[in-house]
C-alpha cells in the first residue's frame, strides 16, 4: 500500500493523529482535527541545504519597499497605505453581496493601465464577468479573466501569464488536488493560500485575495489567513445602505487606521470622499431628539447623526434599545442622566439609533448622544448648526478626546457653526468661523434645549 502523505493536525493544540477523528486524541477539543500534507521527505528535506541567511546593515535594505502602485481609486488606495506594494498579499473580507468582486474588477482594470492584470474566478464563468465589465464600462487589453478552481491549474496560468497583479476570488473556491478534505476546508485555505503567497513574493507580483466571511463576521478559516497575509481589509455595509465601508484591520505597509467609503451604484462602486455629506444628507432638522456627533472613524473625522426618541413606558422594565451604539453604553448614560441631572427617565422607553446604520464605537459620542436623549425628553429641537463631541465620566463629568482639532476642522468645511465640547484644551485650540460651547458638566446642557 502507498504510503499516505497527510496527517491530521488539530488546530487548538497542535497535535496530530494519523486518521480523522471527532475528538482531539491530546486535548480532547471536538471537531479540531484537519488534513494537512506532509512535506516530501519530511521536515529534515524541508531544511536540507539551507544555509543560514546572511545579515545586512539595515540601512543598505530600507528604501526598496517605497515602490507602490496606486489604483487611483482614492479611497482604496489610502486603506492600503498609499498603493499595492509589489508581491504582497491583501486579503479582502466580507459577506456576500457588499462587492468585492465589483471594486476588484474596477480596480483591476485601472491597474491594467500600467500593468498585465489575472482575475481569477472560482465563483463566476467569464462571461458572467464580461457581462459585470460591461456594466462597469470596464475594457481594457491587459485585463485578463479565467474562471479556474484547481490550485495547481492556478499556478500554471500564473507561471505562463507572468501577471503582475493577480485577483484571486475567492479563496475559498480554489482547491489543491493533493489533499483530500474539501474545498474551503482548513487545510485547503492554508495550503493554497501558502502556494499563493510564495508564488507572489517569489514572481513580486502583488496579490489579493477575497476572503468570504462566515455569519459569525471572521473570515472563514479562522485567522489561519490573516497572519498569512501582508494586509486584511474587511468591507461592511448592510444590503440596506449603499455605502460600503472599506476598514484596514492589518498592514505591514502603513496604517490601519484608514478607512475608505464607498457607495454602490448601478455602476459599481463609487468612491465617497466625503462621507460627512453622505450621512447627513438625510436628516430632518428642526425634530427633537436628533444630534450631529464628530466621531472619528480610524484617523478619518465623520459627521454622523445620532437619533433618541423618550417615550413613556408601560413595561414594568421600561425599554432601552440602541443600533448602531453599545448597549451597555446607552444604559449608563441613562443612568448618569438621571443621577446628575435628576431627570427620571424610569418610566420611559429610550431608543438610539445611529443613522445610516453606521456603528460608533468611540466614546466621544457620549455628550451628544445624551443631548439627544435630553432633546427628545424636553420636546426641544437642537439647533441646526451645533456639533457635539466629549466623553461623559459616571460624575457626570465631560472629558476630552482626541483631535478635537481635526474634528472642528469636518464640521466647520460642512457647515457647521457651534460646537459643545470638553472644557479641558480648549485653550489650544485656534479655530475660526466655528464659536466653542465649553461643557464640563453635563447639567450645563440643560440650560440649552
Ligand atoms: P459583488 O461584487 O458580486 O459582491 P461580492 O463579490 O462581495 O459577493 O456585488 C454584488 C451586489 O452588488 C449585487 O447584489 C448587485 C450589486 N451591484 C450593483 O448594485 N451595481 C453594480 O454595478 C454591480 C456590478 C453590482
Ligand atoms: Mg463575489
Amino acid at each position: 500500500m502507498a504510503k499516505k502523505n497527510t496527517i491530521y493536525v488539530c488546530q487548538e493544540c497542535g497535535g496530530n493523529a494519523s486518521k480523522w477523528q471527532g475528538k482531539c486524541p491530546h486535548c480532547e477539543a471536538w471537531n479540531t482535527l484537519v488534513e494537512e500534507k506532509l512535506p516530501a521527505g519530511g521536515t529534515k528535506a524541508l531544511l536540507a541545504g539551507l544555509g543560514p541567511a546572511k545579515p545586512q546593515a539595515i540601512s543598505d535594505i530600507a528604501g526598496e519597499l517605497v515602490l507602490r502602485i496606486p489604483s487611483t481609486i482614492k479611497e482604496l488606495d489610502s486603506v492600503l497605505g498609499g498603493g499595492l506594494v509589489p508581491g504582497s498579499v491583501v486579503l479582502i473580507g466580507g459577506e456576500p453581496g457588499t462587492g468585492k468582486s465589483t471594486l476588484l474588477l474596477q480596480a483591476g482594470a485601472l491597474y491594467a493601465k500600467t500593468q498585465r492584470v489575472l482575475y481569477v474566478s472560482g465563483e463566476e464563468s467569464p462571461s458572467q464577468i464580461a457581462l459585470r465589465a460591461n456594466r462597469l464600462g470596464i475594457s481594457e487589453k491587459e485585463l485578463y479573466v479565467v474562471s479556474e478552481t484547481s490550485l495547481e491549474n492556478v499556478k500554471t496560468t500564473i507561471e505562463n501569464l507572468k501577471p503582475q497583479l493577480l485577483i484571486l476570488d475567492s479563496v475559498q473556491t480554489i482547491y489543491s488536488q493533493e489533499l483530500e478534505s474539501q474545498p474551503g476546508s482548513v487545510a485547503q485555505l492554508r495550503e493554497c493560500s501558502h502556494e499563493i503567497i510564495t508564488l507572489a513574493k517569489a514572481l513580486s507580483m502583488a496579490t489579493f485575495l477575497v476572503g468570504h466571511v462566515t455569519k459569525e463576521g471572521a473570515i472563514a478559516g479562522p485567522k489561519i489567513l490573516e497572519h498569512m497575509v501582508d494586509v486584511v481589509l474587511y468591507f461592511e455595509g448592510t444590503s440596506i445602505h449603499t455605502f460600503r465601508l472599506l476598514r484596514s484591520i492589518k498592514n505591514r505597509f502603513g496604517s490601519t487606521n484608514e478607512l475608505g467609503v464607498f457607495e454602490m451604484t448601478g455602476k459599481g462602486m463609487k468612491e465617497v470622499n466625503n462621507p460627512s455629506e453622505l450621512f447627513l444628507s438625510e436628516r430632518a432638522t428642526s425634530i427633537p431628539g436628533s444630534t450631529i456627533v464628530a466621531s472619528l472613524e480610524g484617523s478619518r473625522p465623520i459627521l454622523v447623526e445620532v437619533q433618541a426618541l423618550v417615550s413613556s413606558s408601560t413595561l414594568a422594565m421600561p425599554r432601552r434599545t440602541a443600533i448602531g451604539i453599545d448597549h451597555n453604553r446607552l444604559a449608563l448614560l441613562t443612568a448618569i442622566l438621571e443621577k446628575r441631572c435628576g431627570y427620571r427617565l424610569g418610566d420611559q422607553d429610550v431608543y438610539v439609533n445611529i443613522a445610516g446604520g453606521l456603528r460608533l464605537t468611540e466614546p466621544a459620542v457620549d455628550l451628544g448622544l445624551i443631548s439627544a436623549i435630553i432633546s427628545s425628553f424636553s420636546g426641544k429641537a437642537v439647533p441646526k448648526e451645533v456639533i457635539f463631541f466629549g466623553e461623559v465620566g459616571l460624575g457626570g463629568e465631560v472629558r476630552a478626546v482626541p483631535r478635537a482639532e481635526d474634528r472642528l476642522k469636518e464640521a466647520r468645511r460642512v457647515g457647521f457653526s457651534k460646537a459643545f465640547l470638553p472644557k479641558r484644551g480648549i485653550q489650544e485650540l485656534q479655530m475660526e468661523g466655528i464659536s466653542l460651547v465649553p461643557i464640563e458638566q453635563i447639567g450645563q446642557l440643560t440650560d440649552y434645549f
